[in-house]
């Protein structure tokens, strides 16, 4: 049962797309001030999923979170806000239920970081709509949300391949020769990504004719290897004379307003920029539109970003900083003036005050951007998605986004931002993988070998052993860190077999993800919610089910040889060095030690149940779906999700059948 209540006047965030009349009823399970602000007593036990993306745990009871999306590289344990909101809690234990609260600008919960007893869910404003849902269990109230909240996003088959990213390949000669090098090592590969350095001068919708000067050539070998190119583009929008996209904007009205009425400047990539206003219908469709640029250039993927917005900076926040700093510098530097001096300067990026310094023209009315602040992300991939469905009507196109709210999850995926090549991140990625699925994104994944710092061998293997269960599988790293391809690796074989087997599990990922999207269930699922009544499985938050046939246990710890895995029911281990060099063992319920080298990868299916498995190939478009045989208990069958992997509505290609082992 879903109730809704609505608190003052909400702002239409476009959240939810189902029709839900307002309850009569009190509100159930909170006690609320009127204010924005709803207070949940915690039971000693109950566990609290959710938040999407943020980190700390899978259960999030213990700290305070803050939904404000923000261009944060530093996924620390005790960081508050990240790129996306999604404000969707499931509390489970003495009673369980799930809470959305549909609000677009600032929200803290603090759940039981004040006192342990205490969830208090706090709005900036009494302009909120709250859906309470209540159902059999866990699962049950992640449907009816979803159900709610509209279909997942689909991308193309093609999207599920391995994915090459570096922000510094500079130029074609870079592009060919990653695709090279990953040909000449074996390695299957789908897709190169294009960092802001294909750009002329980071302008969106350019290309940087001497570093590309054949974009739509280049697209076209890379095709004919089977290789997608997908290109970033950036929120901001360089401000600088002759270029059509800043002046059509400014002709428009299409850009966001300052509280003059002139159009606001931030600072990004590209230097000074205007955001253009994707809250206005016509700003979308315009904007969405320029993609065509792209696409009739053969690029078919796109991953957009800096689109919390991120602002480095203000110009008057700079003068004011500068006018500050001269200040502090006109006599003897002290300690004090020294603190005060790096604080302001490390203040200047995402200020929270810069956010109350534009505006958005909703039909005619001026809205303060930090009221409706996390809907910015997510009506920037509503404006690629809308128009490319519009400009290719045939095909499915790959959009990601960093930044999104409830709702982006109808028009793309979204990766994980800017995570360090640290152990900890393969677990952090992971613990956020349940609660960004019952928030609706299913296409996801982090930035594999980490983005910041340098990674090593050993961790990118095991990362790769992690990662290569997600859907979007993509090795990404930041300018200036140690290159990550993996063919510069003395275990490049070791990392190929862990590509090859990800080609081969596709079938199952792929058809599990079908089943996820189309029947709004999730995919990565913490043991809990298939186990309730174990005590042990409430409490791991280091394994996940995977569809309904697997458990993964991904090594996480430097130098680890294996790892203490909980088995909540028997399962059927799966030692793999490559797609053809395996072996399995039957283990019992209970808590067992699985070692596991560095070259093999370990996973689990579950109790009477087997995957399919394919040959691997060197790409999605090769996959060879006649080899997919079952792998895992005998006697038993896969139900197996398919499509053709791009027509726009999967079920007009969908194809159900049963495989028996
Ligand atoms: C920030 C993004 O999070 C990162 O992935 C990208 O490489 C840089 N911007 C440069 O575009």
């Amino acid at each position: 049962m879903i109730q809704k209540y609505v608190y003052g006047h909400p702002f239409p965030t476009d959240a939810v797309v189902k029709e839900i009349e307002t309850a009569k009823e009190p509100l159930p399970f909170f006690e609320t001030d009127n204010q924005g602000s709803f207070t949940y007593t915690l039971a000693e036990d109950d566990i609290v999923y959710g938040l999407g993306e943020q980190i700390r745990g899978i259960n999030k009871r213990g700290w305070q979170y803050v939904s404000w999306n923000y261009d944060n590289p530093n996924h620390h344990e005790d960081t508050r806000s990240l790129y996306g909101s999604h404000n969707f809690i499931i509390v489970c234990g003495k009673v369980t239920f799930g809470a959305f609260f549909d609000y677009p600008g600032k929200m803290e919960f603090d759940i039981g970081y004040t006192r342990r007893d205490t969830m208090q869910i706090k709005a900036a404003k009494n302009d909120l709509t709250v859906y309470i849902i209540t159902g059999e269990n866990e699962k049950d109230i992640v449907k009816q949300f979803r159900g709610i909240i509209g279909r997942s996003y689909i991308p193309p088959l093609w999207a599920f391949g391995y994915g090459q990213s570096r922000w510094g390949y500079k130029n074609e000669a870079d592009i060919r020769e990653v695709a090279a090098k990953y040909k000449a090592a074996g390695i299957p590969l789908d897709s190169i990504y294009l960092d802001i350095d294909y750009m002329e001068r980071y302008k969106d919708f350019t290309v940087d004719e001497e570093r590309f000067p054949d974009l739509k050539g280049l697209a076209a070998d890379m095709q004919a290897e089977g290789i997608h190119l997908v290109p970033i583009i950036d929120a901001g929008v360089k401000i600088e004379d002759g270029y059509s996209v800043y002046e059509e904007g400014v002709e428009k009205n299409y850009f966001c307003k300052n509280a003059e009425g002139g159009d606001f400047v931030g600072a990004v990539w590209p230097g000074r920029v205007h955001f253009p206003d994707f809250l206005q219908p016509e700003a979308r469709d315009w904007f969405g539109k320029k993609y065509a640029v792209l696409t009739e250039q053969g690029i078919d993927g796109f991953w957009n970003d800096m689109n919390e917005p991120a602002i480095f900076y203000t110009e008057d926040r700079l003068a004011d900083t500068c006018a500050e700093i001269e200040k502090l510098t006109a006599g003897n530097m002290g300690i004090d003036e020294y603190f005060a001096f790096t604080g302001m300067v490390a203040g200047l990026n995402g200020n929270i005050g810069d956010y109350d310094k534009f505006y958005h023209n909703v039909n005619g009315q001026m809205v303060k951007h930090s009221e409706v602040h996390n809907l910015y992300g997510m009506n920037m991939t509503r404006s690629a998605n809308e128009a490319l469905r519009e400009i290719c009507p045939d095909k499915r196109t790959l959009f990601f986004s960093r930044s999104s709210y409830v709702g982006a999850h109808r028009y793309g995926g979204i990766w994980q931002g800017d995570n360090k090549s640290w152990w900890s991140h393969i677990l952090q990625s992971m613990q956020q993988l349940p609660a960004l699925n019952m928030a609706g994104f299913l296409f996801t994944g982090s930035d594999t070998g980490g983005f910041g710092c340098d990674t090593t061998e050993d961790l990118m293997l095991r990362w790769l052993q992690y990662s290569l269960f997600t859907p979007l599988f993509r090795n990404h790293s930041a300018d200036g860190t140690r290159e990550q391809e993996l063919y510069r690796f003395s275990n490049a074989d070791a990392a190929g077999n862990m590509i090859r087997i990800r080609y081969s599990l596709v079938p199952y990922l792929y058809s599990e993800f079908l089943k996820a999207a189309l029947r709004d269930e999730m995919m990565f699922r913490p043991l809990a919610f298939d186990f309730a009544d174990d005590a042990d499985a409430k409490q791991v938050d280091d394994q996940l089910l995977l569809g309904n046939e697997l458990m993964i246990a991904p090594i996480y710890k430097q130098n680890a040889k294996g790892r203490y895995v909980y088995l909540p029911e028997e399962m059927m281990l799966v030692r793999m060095r490559s797609d053809e060099d395996y072996e399995t063992e039957i283990l019992p319920k209970g808590h067992h030690y699985v070692p596991a080298e560095l070259n093999e990868l370990v996973f689990f299916i579950r109790n009477q149940k087997a995957i399919p498995f394919a040959k691997a190939a060197k790409n999605t478009a090769e996959t060879d779906w006649n080899t997919v045989r079952l792998l895992g208990y005998s006697g038993c069958s896969y139900e197996m999700y398919a499509d053709n992997g791009t027509s726009p509505n999967p079920e007009d290609s969908l194809t159900v059948s049963v495989i028996e082992k």
